[in-house]
């Protein structure tokens, strides 16, 4: 593994609607032969946080929007306990297409997207980055990762506060790991009221 967002980085500096127009015709690796859609990101392009995953599924490849499937269900859901929705977050993927069965992508596939999550790095300018699963959190900001023993532990590079926690697939997959996950999520809480009083926002209360 070579590339990481946040090592030694110079972002192309495309304005949206280039970062668009490059993404939706890019070739640049075979995940784009079978694509449906390219998923860039949802929600907020001026959010404070930004959490980043993997890559499309199936649904994803579909509607072309990230985490709509079972997953971005269960992390709507996540969202809504600690008070926010994807209106106050940008969500997006390492990589914009979906790699075949779901496969973790390769890293010839991640380094030939990065330019495209610095992109939206420089242009979101988040004060946050939550890594959903190990997958983002290695090519977010280190390659030697391990979930299980990484998440809840933040991280501050060049400024930016980042929290590894478990993929909501993960979730998914064992109940187990949900206490883990919502500890994350209040650490989560805790650090945006820290970082970003101006924003008015306000947790809701039992959380
Ligand atoms: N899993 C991901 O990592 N990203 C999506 O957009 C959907 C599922």
């Amino acid at each position: 593994m070579s590339a990481c967002l946040l090592r030694g980085y110079a972002a192309v500096r495309y304005e949206w609607a280039e970062l668009y127009q490059q993404a939706n015709g890019c070739t640049g690796c075979g995940l784009s032969q079978a694509r449906t859609k390219v998923v860039i990101g949802d929600g907020n392009p001026s959010a404070k946080i930004m959490f980043i995953g993997e890559g499309p599924g199936r649904d994803e490849d579909l509607q072309g929007i990230p985490f709509v499937g079972a997953a971005g269900k269960l992390l709507d859901k996540m969202l809504a306990a600690i008070g926010l929705d994807r209106t106050k977050t940008y969500i997006c993927n390492i990589v914009k297409c979906r790699p075949p069965e779901n496969r973790v992508p390769t890293d010839a596939e991640a380094a030939a997207c990065l330019p495209y999550l610095r992109a939206q790095f420089a242009l979101v300018q988040p004060k946050i980055i939550v890594c959903l699963g190990a997958t983002a959190a290695r090519y977010i900001y280190d390659e030697s990762v391990r979930i299980t023993r990484d998440r809840g532990a933040w991280k501050c590079k060049k400024g930016i506060w980042i929290l590894p926690t478990y993929h909501p697939a993960a979730l998914l997959r064992d109940e187990s790991k949900k206490r883990d996950a919502w500890d994350d999520m209040k650490k989560l809480k805790a650090k945006y009221e820290e970082l970003c009083p101006e924003s008015g926002w306000k947790a809701p209360s039992g959380g």
